[in-house]
């Protein structure tokens, strides 16, 4: 990989994420998967469907991998696969991407938000087990699953979620879409929670050139179900609907390019490890990292900070030195108007404050570690205004 270096008066501007480089080193190999799928005409459900699968099981440990056509359709279709519907409670953090209180919407279940802890920005599994009490006491609906979201990489504190989800008959789905890549203990993201799903938008750590996604699970009969409902709910025979189902599939060429990109993947993760490690040790001190539960190393799809006063000043200051940067989330989902009918009994104050205070910085595996210093001298000079 290239690694260029260089000071900061003549580095390459510096992007918020380098699908071009990217690009650049796969092309030849990309351009002759195109020319394969052109000759053999499969375009659905063509042989790199079942290559990218067995690749993505390999890689993240699981026993089975279904590709889907989103991130999004890998949270709707194990929903539905596990029955939810009216009446039935799936618990999220309220500071995550809209996709995961979509999903729970679109399963006809009904979201219940819960907080975050401000250390690690994913689901606190306190305020989980006391969201679990509000429901059962208020007796309209059933306690059924929760989706923990291992937000911008770093996997969520799911140890204590299960514990709590077992003792309390949930089933638990984890929102990876920004985890590729993560690790918790000895078993990679994917092989965690009994089933996980993730995105391939093209700016995540494992994107393709286009939307996608896929469902990793342990169970043999949950695996059957989401092949049945990606083909609109038919048989093994692809004949007769056996279930309801949807347009769920992933076609061959998003396959391939995926695939193609999974050869990369360690690399791109050594590398991102790597501009991580100098943005953690520049930064520390001067703003609120992002903590790890024990034994549990990001993903890195997004290398987000907490400033405590004047984000957007801070923001605005890094761009006008030539540092872009994004901020996920401006708003925790019970303040935007689709999911304002699900309100939290005692309020989401750590989302509502992260809301305020997060900003995410350049990570990709092509940044050099000039660029990656240019960013934190930015950052530096924008802190103090
Ligand atoms: C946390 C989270 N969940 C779900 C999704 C949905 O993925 P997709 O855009 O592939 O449908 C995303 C995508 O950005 C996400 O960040």
């Amino acid at each position: 990989m290239d690694r260029q270096t260089g000071d900061s008066g003549t580095l390459p501007p510096i992007n918020f994420f380098d699908l071009q480089a990217q690009q650049a080193r796969l092309r030849t190999r990309i351009e002759q998967r195109f020319s394969n799928i052109l000759d053999h005409g499969q375009y659905i459900n063509g042989p790199e469907v079942a290559e990218l699968e067995a690749a993505l099981a390999k890689h993240t440990g699981a026993k089975d991998a279904v590709a889907v056509g989103s991130g999004t359709q890998a949270l709707v279709m194990p929903l539905i696969a596990m029955g939810l519907g009216h009446g039935d409670a799936v618990f999220l953090p309220a500071f995550t991407y809209n996709a995961t209180a979509n999903a729970v919407l679109l399963a006809s279940a009904t979201p219940v938000f819960v907080d975050v802890d401000p250390d690690t920005f994913n689901m606190d599994p306190e305020n989980f087990a006391k969201r679990i009490e509000d429901i059962k006491k208020r007796r309209n609906l059933r306690p059924r699953a929760v989706i923990p979201v291992d937000l911008f990489g770093t996997p969520a504190d799911y140890p204590a979620i299960m514990e709590i989800a077992e003792a309390n008959n949930i089933q638990v789905l984890a929102d990876a879409a920004q985890s590729f890549g993560g690790r918790q203990g000895n078993r990679w993201v994917g092989s965690i929670a009994p089933v996980t799903a993730t995105s391939f938008y093209p700016s995540k750590a494992l994107g393709g050139y286009g939307d996608g996604g896929a469902v990793l699970c342990d169970d043999p009969e949950m695996a059957d179900m989401l092949r049945s409902i990606r083909w609109h709910g038919t048989g093994s025979d692809r004949k007769d609907s056996v279930r309801v189902g949807i347009n769920g599939r992933l076609d061959s060429i998003q396959c391939a390019i995926v695939a193609e990109k999974l050869t990369i993947f360690d690399d791109e993760l050594t590398r991102r490890k790597e501009i991580a490690a100098i943005y953690e040790s520049r930064l520390k001190g001067l703003c609120r990292l992002q903590a790890r539960p024990d034994n549990t190393e990001s993903g890195y799809g997004l290398f987000t900070v907490a400033v405590e006063k004047d984000r957007d000043g801070v923001r605005a200051r890094m761009q006008e030195q030539g540092v872009p940067t994004a901020i996920y989330y401006m708003n925790p989902l019970h303040k935007m108007p689709a999911f304002s009918e699900f309100p939290s009994s005692d309020g989401l104050p750590v989302c509502e404050a992260l809301a305020d205070q997060v900003i995410s910085l350049p990570m990709h595996a092509y940044l050099s570690d000039a660029q990656a210093h240019f960013v934190c001298d930015a950052f530096e000079k924008a802190l103090k205004g």
